[in-house]
């Protein structure tokens, strides 16, 4: 049994009918599932328990301050990419010494504030950023803790905007440049060397290309070594891919078994950031359907979220499942566009469904825990959706929607004449 599983012709979470959620918090809604986050959380973290490791969560995948709190709680470190995402895993309660610093962008503002709280590591992307946190903890007076993100130069095999290992891409340092970055880092009194970084790609379903990148990097810590560089942790990035439809990405314990065997004798923490993996299929996008269109080449159902809510399909095509939370019969099914009210042609959420529905009707869309709820917008002066969190029988508003005068409350007029 799944956390959103059919009962009495009904689709749940856990053991919430998704229609008592919609009439108590209305929709569009994201509703998130306790106990799904926790045991995919388990799932890597026990498949790593007998080598010395951190599963960071990639906080750009969900960063709910509940969603947070619960991985906290669990004993998750955290991946972020900005000193926001910094302040909310400070606010949800997580350790700043298990938190691990992305981006190739960050400001010295941001340095500052992660070296003041003590996170346990800056992933470099390039050496002018490595001199910038020389400067910075310098002013503080105190070492940053450095690995160097770097690029192998492996082609991860995924949609092109999710693609990140190749050498064209803005990503890390090439690999072949690394060894003269990392002897630079060495020498900088500011800087402690502690690990090396990849990230290669995200919704990987195969993990051939991980594997190549983690042999890449090994060749990578032997050549520093002979250098003199020792680090104490790999960190081999997120990536790993969920079932969308019908794709088959390799379990998280088949996965991390080869990267152990890898790495066996070596001395090495292991560091992980997944992001996907954890919180995608943990939660849906509940949406009703508004009014339905019915037209000569077409059959539109026009549903109550848009793209500002879940903009997936219409910024990488991804596919989404759509289900029914009241399934019809299906002797009148007919093939639909479930699309949003906002004024793009791109705006849908999935084309083609094959569903009996009428106006009024409850829909889910799948797998949207992750890369949904945050990477909405407020275009067309739309609220964001509400977040409720599942658990058991009892459901949480972890986030109630935005009103519409929240949404220019910090906008003003221009004085008079
Ligand atoms: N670490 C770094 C440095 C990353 O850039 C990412 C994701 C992750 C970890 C987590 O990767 P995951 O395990 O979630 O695949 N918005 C896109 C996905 C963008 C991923 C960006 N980086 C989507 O909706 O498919």
């Amino acid at each position: 049994m799944t956390a959103f599983d059919y009962r009495q012709g009904e689709l749940h979470a856990e053991e919430v009918a998704l229609s008592a959620i919609a009439r108590q918090y209305g929709t569009p809604c994201y509703v998130y599932s306790r106990q799904a986050i926790e045991s995919a959380w388990k799932a890597w973290d026990n498949a790593l328990r007998d080598v010395p490791h951190m599963v960071c969560f990639a906080v750009k995948a969900n960063s709910n301050l509940a969603v947070l709190n619960l991985l906290a709680r669990l004993g998750a470190g955290f991946d972020i990419v900005s000193g926001g995402e910094l302040e909310r895993v400070l606010a949800a309660g997580g350790d700043p010494s298990r938190v691990v610093f992305s981006g190739l962008g960050k400001t010295a503002d941001e340095m500052h504030r992660a070296l003041e709280v003590g996170i346990h590591c800056f992933n470099v992307e390039s050496a002018p950023e490595l001199e910038r946190l020389q400067q910075v903890a310098a002013e503080l007076g105190v070492q940053a803790p450095v690995s160097l993100r770097v690029n192998p130069d492996v082609d991860a095999g995924t949609h092109p905007y999710i693609s990140t290992g190749l050498k064209e891409n803005k990503f890390g340092i090439d690999i072949v440049s690394a060894p003269a970055v990392y002897r630079r880092a060495a020498d900088l009194p500011n800087i402690r060397v502690v690990g090396v970084d990849c990230h290669i790609g995200s919704q990987l379903t195969d993990d051939a290309p991980f594997i190549d990148a983690l042999q890449r990097l090994l060749a990578l810590i032997d050549q520093l070594a002979a250098d003199g560089i020792r680090v104490e942790h790999l960190d081999l990035g997120g990536g790993l891919g969920v079932t969308y439809r019908d794709e088959q990405p390799p379990a998280p314990g088949d996965y991390l078994r080869k990267v152990s065997d890898m790495v066996a004798g070596r001395n090495l923490t292991l560091l992980f950031e997944p992001g996907r993996s954890i919180v995608a299929n943990a939660g849906v996008l509940l949406t009703r359907v508004n009014l339905l269109k019915p037209t000569e080449h077409k059959n539109f159902a026009i549903i109550d979220a848009a793209m500002n809510d879940l903009i997936r399909p219409a910024l990488y095509s991804a596919w989404m499942g759509i289900d029914a939370v009241r399934p019809r019969s299906d002797d009148a099914a007919l093939d639909w566009d479930i699309v949003g009210p906002v004024c793009e042609t791109g705006d849908f959420l999935g084309k083609d469904r094959r569903l009996a529905l009428a106006e009024g009707d409850l829909l889910a869309v799948r797998s949207a825990g992750a890369y949904g709820f945050v990477m909405s917008s407020n275009y067309n002066t739309r609220g964001r959706a509400a977040e409720v969190m599942v658990d058991g029988g009892t459901t949480h508003l972890v986030r109630r929607r935005e009103t519409v005068s929240e949404l220019f409350a910090g906008e003003s007029l221009l004085p008079e004449a």
